[in-house]
């Protein structure tokens, strides 16, 4: 396993990580996911991703048995959640101080830790002052609930906005962001994000490296069963998947699968390994449902170095997505 820095923060995170959205306390069983997690903590993974509305809490239930029956030094992994979607009554929801507050109480218990080292809001709530949530992040972090707060899918306008209210009140800053980026969704990651990382050093979790499986070939042939497409939760991806848009992407996929049979490796590696590629992913969220999933996922570290110059255009001429970059500015 290699590790970064997440960002210009001084924590150190595993290129590869853990993530239990759709699969812990949902699609798989408990036991699956204990050997998930110890397959990648065995691995070098050092980072476990969660949050309150995954399974309704139960994600982080079965997570936190898991970190408890293993027993593992607290001092040898980093877990987060995140706060935005905790129910459906008006202080359930959103990022005011109640409920950003009442939301990390909640995930302490659940995951059975004295503190989260990350803490993410999940999205930005536009009828919650950014004042208000900045500053009790602060209080969370003043108080040792929390180590490291951020955003996941903020516009760069508004994550510019909270560092801003943080330094002017000498409050501790929003650190790291958690945006989907893969060879299909890149626009934000890229482009809008690009004055972040140069100025702020913001550091990336990234999720859904794999296109929620789209890019490991599966389903180049219809929708296979067994899949998180099936699950009743999840029916806009299996619309999206069996559309026009799903279509243009098997096509793109097909030929990514060329590129990755010359070099001797899987399509979902090659895929993972190009999210890596990036200097400004700190860490790639990886998904699983099954453990030899994940095994394969974990190998891809490998093939960054194969991915040189000439077939990182190759790659960027299949995918024909490339950001516009503004011509000024
Ligand atoms: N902040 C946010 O808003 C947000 C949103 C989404 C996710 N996330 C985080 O990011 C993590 C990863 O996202 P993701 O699960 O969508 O990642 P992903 O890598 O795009 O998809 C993972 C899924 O792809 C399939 N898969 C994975 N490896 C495979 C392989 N080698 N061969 C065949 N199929 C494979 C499995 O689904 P099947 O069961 O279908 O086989 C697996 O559950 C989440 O767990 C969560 O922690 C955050």
């Amino acid at each position: 396993m290699e590790y970064k820095n997440l960002g210009r923060s001084g924590l150190k995170v595993s290129r590869l990580s853990l993530g239990s959205w759709v699969t812990f306390g949902n699609q798989i069983g408990d036991d699956v996911a204990e050997q998930l997690m110890v397959k990648a903590y065995d691995a070098g993974v050092n980072f476990f991703d969660n949050a309150e509305v995954y399974a309704n809490g139960k994600s982080e239930e079965v997570m936190g048995s898991i970190l408890k029956k293993m027993g593992w030094s607290r001092d040898t992994f980093v877990v987060s959640s995140k706060v935005f979607w905790g129910g459906k009554l008006p202080n359930q929801y959103g990022l005011s101080r109640k409920h950003v507050t009442e939301a990390c109480h909640a995930a302490l218990k659940r995951l059975q830790v004295d503190y989260l080292d990350l803490f993410f809001c999940h999205r930005a709530d536009i009828e919650t002052p950014l004042e208000e949530t900045v500053f009790a992040m602060n209080d969370l972090i003043r108080q040792g609930k929390i180590l490291y707060w951020g955003t996941s899918e903020w516009d760069a306008q508004r994550i510019t906005e909270a560092i801003g209210i943080a330094k002017e009140n000498h409050l501790v800053p929003p650190v790291m962001e958690q945006p989907q980026y893969n060879m299909f969704h890149r626009d934000r990651f890229e482009l809008e994000y690009r004055n972040l990382y140069k100025n702020f050093g913001y550091g990336t979790t990234i999720w859904s490296p794999l296109a929620s499986g789209m890019l490991t070939g599966k389903y180049n042939h219809g929708l296979p069963a067994d899949t998180r497409a099936h699950l009743p939760e999840l029916t806009w991806l299996k619309e999206r998947f069996s559309g026009p848009e799903g279509e243009e992407m098997v096509r793109k996929v097909q030929a990514l699968q060329q590129i990755a049979d010359e070099l001797g490796t899987s399509l979902p590696k090659l895929a993972i390994a190009w999210c890596l590629k990036n200097p400004n992913v700190s860490t790639v969220i990886l998904g699983a449902s099954k453990v030899y999933q994940l095994e394969e996922n974990l190998a891809a570290l490998e093939v960054v170095e194969q991915l040189n110059e000439e077939l990182m255009q190759r790659i960027e001429t299949i995918l024909n997505n490339r950001p516009k970059f503004p011509v000024y500015g």
